[in-house]
C-alpha cells in the first residue's frame, strides 16, 4: 500500500526516537512491499524557536493530508518559564484537538525478562496486560483558564473542567469495543464522590455499557483508589477508561509496572472516516514519555516506546495487522535477547544505545520474515 506519514519529532529526545521509528517503518515497507512517504514538520519548542508558534498552520495542514502522524515529544527547560505566553505543550494539545483525536489508547504490558526493572515484586507483575483509554480532547486540559489579580492578596488562577454526555459516550464506546476484543472487563475511573463532571461520567458510562456492551463486566473506581489498586492488583485490569487528567496521571503510574516509561507506546484516535474505499482512522502515534532533555543527543533514549507506537500506527491507521504484529514480536524478541537501553539494563551489564536497540529490532523483523516463510 501507499501511505503518507507525517513526522513531528519535536524536542529533546523526540528527534532521536522518531528517527528510529522511521527506520522500522522503512524496514516494514521494504519487506512487505509498501511505500511510505514521510514528511517532517515542526511542533513544540522547535516550532516556537523557528516560527514563534508551537503549532504552525503548515504542521496542521500536513497532518490533515496524511494517513498517520508519528510524534516524538515536546517541551524542555528552554521554554519552561511559568510566565511564558507560548508553551511547547500547546502544540501537542493543539494538534490533538485540531485533528479531533479524543481517544488516547495506552497499552501496558510487562515483559517477563524485564520484571526486575520494575520496583514492584515480580509476583505482582505476572500477567499484567492492560490498556488505558484516556479521553484526550476535553476536561480540565481544555476548559477556560484565567488569572485575576487580588490586589495586595496576590492572584486567583482558574482552570475549568467540563464534560458533555457526547464527549463521554464516544470515548466509552472506543474502550468498550476494545474490552470486547480482549478479556471483557472495563474499569471506569472517576472522582464521582466530589466532582460533578465525574458524576456525569459515571452515569453515562453505566448507561452506554448497559445498553451497548451488556456482555462486559464493568467496575467503577474512584481515581485515588485506582492509583492504589494499579500497584496492588495490576493483573486484574483489562481496559481502563477515564477522563483526560486522570488518564495522564494513571498512565505515568502504570508505566512503572512495565519497568520504564520509555517502553510504552500510545495511539491517539478520532472517529474513523472512509478513505480510498476503506474505513480509516487518522491517528497520532507517540511514546508516552516526555522530551527527557537531560539525556537528549546522547544515544541513551529508549526507542521502544516509539517503535511500539509504529506498530499501533500500522494497525490502527493503515490497517496492516500482520505488519503490526511482526513489529511487536520483533520488539519482544529484541528485548528478550538483551537489547536494553540504560533505563532497563540490569545493573552491571552494558546498556545498548538508542540505535543499537533499533538495529536489534530491525534484525528480528528480517528474521521473523524468514521463519514465517520457511
Ligand atoms: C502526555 C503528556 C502531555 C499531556 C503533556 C506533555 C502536555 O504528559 O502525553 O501524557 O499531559 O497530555
Ligand atoms: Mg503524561
Amino acid at each position: 500500500m501507499r501511505a503518507k506519514i507525517a513526522l513531528l519529532p519535536g524536542d529533546g529526545i523526540g528527534p532521536e526516537v522518531v528517527a528510529q521509528g522511521v527506520r522500522v517503518l522503512e524496514a516494514v515497507a521494504e519487506r512487505w512491499g509498501h511505500s511510505f512517504e514521510t514528511t517532517s514538520a515542526l511542533i513544540g519548542g522547535a516550532a516556537i524557536d523557528a516560527t514563534g508558534n508551537p503549532l504552525p498552520d503548515e504542521t496542521v495542514a500536513l497532518c490533515r493530508a496524511s494517513d498517520a502522524v508519528l510524534l516524538g515529544a515536546v517541551g524542555g527547560p528552554a521554554w519552561d518559564t511559568p510566565r511564558a505566553k507560548v508553551r511547547p505543550e500547546q502544540g501537542l494539545l493543539g494538534i490533538r484537538k485540531a485533528l479531533g483525536l479524543f481517544a488516547n489508547v495506552r497499552p501496558v504490558t510487562v515483559h517477563e525478562k524485564l520484571a526486575a526493572a520494575s520496583p514492584l515484586k515480580a509476583e505482582k507483575l505476572a500477567g499484567v496486560d492492560l490498556v488505558v483509554v484516556r479521553e484526550l480532547t476535553g476536561g480540565i486540559y481544555f476548559g477556560e483558564k484565567s488569572r485575576t489579580s487580588l490586589g495586595d492578596d496576590g492572584e486567583r488562577a482558574v482552570d475549568v473542567c467540563t464534560y458533555s454526555t457526547q464527549e463521554i459516550e464516544r470515548v466509552v464506546r472506543v474502550a468498550g469495543a476494545l474490552a470486547l476484543e480482549r478479556r471483557g472487563k472495563l474499569t471506569s475511573v472517576d472522582k464521582a464522590n466530589v466532582l460533578e463532571t465525574s458524576r456525569l461520567w459515571r452515569e453515562v458510562t453505566h448507561r452506554v455499557v448497559a445498553e451497548e456492551f451488556p456482555q462486559l463486566e464493568i467496575e467503577h473506581l474512584l481515581v485515588d483508589a485506582c492509583a492504589m489498586h494499579l500497584l496492588q492488583r495490576p493483573a486484574s485490569f483489562d481496559v481502563i477508561v477515564t477522563e483526560n487528567m486522570f488518564g495522564d496521571i494513571l498512565t505515568d503510574e502504570a508505566s512503572v509496572l512495565a519497568g520504564s516509561i520509555g517502553l510504552l507506546p500510545s495511539a491517539s484516535l478520532g472517529a474513523s472516516v472512509l478513505r480510498d474505499g476503506r474505513q480509516a482512522t487518522l491517528g497520532i502515534y507517540e511514546p508516552i514519555h516526555g522530551s527527557a532533555p537531560d539525556i537528549a543527543g546522547k544515544g541513551l533514549a529508549n526507542p521502544v516506546g516509539t517503535i511500539a507506537s509504529t506498530a499501533m500506527l500500522l494497525r490502527y491507521s493503515l490497517g496492516l495487522e500482520t505488519e503490526a504484529l511482526a513489529v511487536e514480536h520483533a520488539v519482544h524478541h529484541a528485548l528478550a535477547n538483551g537489547a536494553l537501553t540504560a533505563d532497563i539494563a540490569p545493573k552491571g551489564t552494558a546498556a545498548k544505545s538508542t540505535s543499537e536497540v533499533a538495529d536489534a529490532i530491525i534484525g528480528q523483523l528480517a528474521k521473523g520474515l524468514v521463519s514465517a516463510r520457511a
